[in-house]
């Protein structure tokens, strides 16, 4: 339980009031998107509505299948193939970008996104930022390890391989390993996206191209502003 809790729920409810019958719903990953889906197979098991789902990792996939949705796999989906996905973010700054891959899931996430018609985010008010400034997840084909991370420096960051809590490197439902970047403040995020998207291995970067058009910021004690 976390002291946002209260309004990730409250939040859930009103953002399914963009959900029509029948459409496909991107379910992002991550506490923020499961409360969604949670409430989204309540929602179509009382009878409301019935939709299906793009899950964007298997995190999210169990939620989903235990809620008895629907779904379909990213690679039929087309662009504009799903009507709305709904997602959480480690940091969102003023300009709406954000960044994610906290959980790792930063590939499919992407792709869902970008296929997306409209993109939701829902996260707490300590995520909010003027400047991005935590560690930028990238995603990186294991072969490139080495390769990537001198890369990054040489953009003035400084790479950490991810690891597991007992020293084994986390692995991606995509095969690859992550690099969580340090860059300081980071003033020119979409630079910086496509300099690191443009080396070699690198399968996807945490600063997302595609801003979301709908944030929702939830705050402590149950209130949440939409934004
Ligand atoms: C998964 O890789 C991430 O992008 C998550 O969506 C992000 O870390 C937000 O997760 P929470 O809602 O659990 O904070």
């Amino acid at each position: 339980m976390t002291r946002f809790d209260a309004a990730i729920k409250a939040m859930s409810e009103h953002a399914l009031g963009m959900v029509r019958d029948g459409q496909v719903i991107g379910l992002g990953s991550g506490r923020a998107a499961t409360a969604l889906v949670r409430a989204l197979a309540a929602r179509a098991s009382e009878g409301g509505i019935s939709v299906s789902g793009v899950p964007t990792s298997l995190q999210i996939k169990l939620v989903a299948e235990a809620g008895r949705i629907p779904l379909a796999e990213a690679d039929r989906i087309g662009a504009g193939g799903i009507d709305v996905v709904f997602d959480g973010a480690d940091q969102v700054d003023a300009g709406r970008t954000v960044i994610k891959g906290g959980g790792g899931a930063l590939l499919r996430e992407s792709i869902v996104a970008s296929a997306a018609k409209k993109f939701v985010v829902m996260a707490d008010e300590t995520k909010f930022a003027q400047v991005l400034d935590r560690d930028v997840p990238v995603e990186v084909h294991p072969l490139a390890r080495s390769y990537a991370a001198d890369a990054v420096r040489k953009m003035g960051g400084e790479p950490r391989l991810r690891l597991l809590d007992r020293g084994y490197p986390f692995v991606t439902e995509n095969g690859n390993v992550v690099l969580d970047c340090a860059f300081g403040p980071i003033q020119r995020p979409a630079p910086l996206r496509r300099r690191l998207a443009d080396v070699a291995g690198v399968a996807e970067v945490g600063i997302f191209a595609r801003r979301p058009d709908v944030i929702y910021r939830a705050r402590a004690g149950g209130r949440f502003d939409v934004l």
